[in-house]
This record gives structure tokens, sequence and C-alpha cells, in this order.
């Protein structure tokens, strides 16, 4: 199954994800995360996106859909994906459709004054990648009770970096809603719920058990 999780940041798109690679046993494929990953290497990736990201800007078209064409292309996504993150503009959207068969799109339906709180409390394990949040999933501290890894505060969810990336959604990637609903693709998952219930709102939308 090739899904694509669409929404604003701060949803839960990562959050459901770790869940959803474990019942439907595909990879996780997240362009933040291959981003982020890319600015702790120090790669020449890395030190082209990383003020970019930092601001709660976009990275360009060309090499944002360069990645991920490059990534479909390995052996792991034969049996499916779920792409999170991406495609992010109508451009990246069209560019996927030449190079994948897009199945399904989860649509995370979430009002803006939730993913503000999201955002703003959301801390990361920079080992693991688990995402806690200070209210709904608090760390101990700032080591990781799964894995001991050191958890820290994203430099994209400062308030001014919060902001920019929902003028930005709104601007640039909520027309993929309508986009992917009039291709008869989209699937609206209520995403305001406590994780475990999105889970479960998640499986009903995709008739999985
Ligand atoms: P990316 O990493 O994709 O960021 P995002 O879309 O802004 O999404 P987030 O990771 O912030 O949020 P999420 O929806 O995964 O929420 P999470 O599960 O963490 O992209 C980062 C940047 O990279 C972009 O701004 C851009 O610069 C660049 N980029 C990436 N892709 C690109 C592309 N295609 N084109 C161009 N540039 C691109 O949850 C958030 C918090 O809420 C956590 O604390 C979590 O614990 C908590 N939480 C989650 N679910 C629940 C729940 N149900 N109830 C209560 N709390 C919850």
């Amino acid at each position: 199954m090739n899904l694509i999780f669409l929404g604003p940041p701060g949803a839960g798109k990562g959050t459901l994800a770790a869940k959803a690679v474990e019942i439907l046993k595909v990879p996780h494929i997240s362009t933040g995360n291959i981003f982020r990953a890319a600015i702790a290497a120090q790669s020449p990736l890395g030190l082209k996106v990383k003020a970019i990201i930092d601001a709660g800007k976009l990275v360009d078209d060309e090499t944002t859909i360069a990645l991920v064409r490059e990534r479909l292309a390995e052996p792991d996504v034969q049996t499916g994906y779920i792409l999170d993150g991406f495609p992010r503009t109508i451009a990246q959207a069209e560019a996927l459709a030449s190079f994948s068969a897009v199945g399904k799109v989860v649509n995370f339906d979430i009002p803006d004054a939730a993913v503000v709180e999201r955002l703003s409390g959301r801390r990361v394990c920079r080992k693991c990648g688990h995402n806690f949040h200070v209210l709904f999933d608090p760390p101990k501290g700032n080591i990781c009770g799964l894995c001991g890894g050191e958890v820290y505060t994203r430099d994209d969810d400062s308030e001014e970096a919060i902001q920019k990336r929902l003028h930005v959604y709104r601007e640039q990637t909520a027309p993929l809603i309508d986009y992917y609903r009039q291709k008869g693709l989209l699937l609206d998952v209520d995403a305001r719920p406590a994780v475990g219930q999105v889970v479960e709102n998640f499986k009903k939308a995709v008739s999985v058990q």
C-alpha cells in the first residue's frame, strides 16, 4: 500500500507513522527526517537546507523531488510505503505521479490551535526520533526513556517558525487536499483525539485491523 500522510505541521503525522509501520509493515519515509539527518551529518545537503528549515520555509522542489525519487527506487518500498511530508506542493505531487503510483492520501484533519499546542510542547529524541510532548507524552528530563538518547527541541519549533510553517502550509500544501480529493484518493482522518484513538481512526479509514 502506497500511502501519503498529508496535514499541517504538528498534526501528528510522524507519531501516527511510527504506529502505522507496525500495522502495515511498510517503511516510513519522512522528508523532514531525511533533511534533519543530513543537517546532523553536516553533509552538503544538510548545509544547503538548514537555514531554510529553521526559518520554517520549504526546501526547493527540485532538491526535494530528486531526493524522494532516489529513495523510492530502493528495494524496501516495493511492497509499499508511508510518505510523510511529501508532496507539499502541486509541483511535487505531479512529479510523484510520474514515478510512483499513489494509493491513498491520509488527510490529517485538525485545527490550527491544536497544532500550535502540539508543536510548542514537542520534544524529540535525537537517537530514536520518538516524538514526546511536555503534556501528552512527557519525557523524563532530557533523556529518552525508550533508548537513552538526548531529548531536544527542534529549531523550527520556535514560535516564529511555527507561524511561518502554518502560513506556508495554507499557501502551498493545503491545495493538495482538493487536488487529491478530486482524484478520489483522499481519506480524511480526525487527528484531534489522543494517539490511540487517532490510530483507530486511521485503521478504519484504510480498512485494516
Ligand atoms: P517535517 O519534519 O515534515 O515537519 P512538519 O510537516 O512541519 O511536521 P512535523 O514533523 O512538525 O509534525 P508531525 O505532523 O509529524 O507531528 P508529530 O507527530 O511530530 O518537515 C520539516 C521541514 O523540512 C519543513 O518545514 C521544510 O522546511 C522541510 N521539508 C520537509 N518536507 C519537505 C517537502 N516535501 N518540500 C519542501 N520542504 C520540505 O507530533 C507533534 C507533537 O504532537 C509531538 O509532540 C507529539 O508527541 C504530539 N502528538 C502527536 N499526536 C498527538 C495526539 N494524537 N494527541 C496529542 N499529542 C500528539
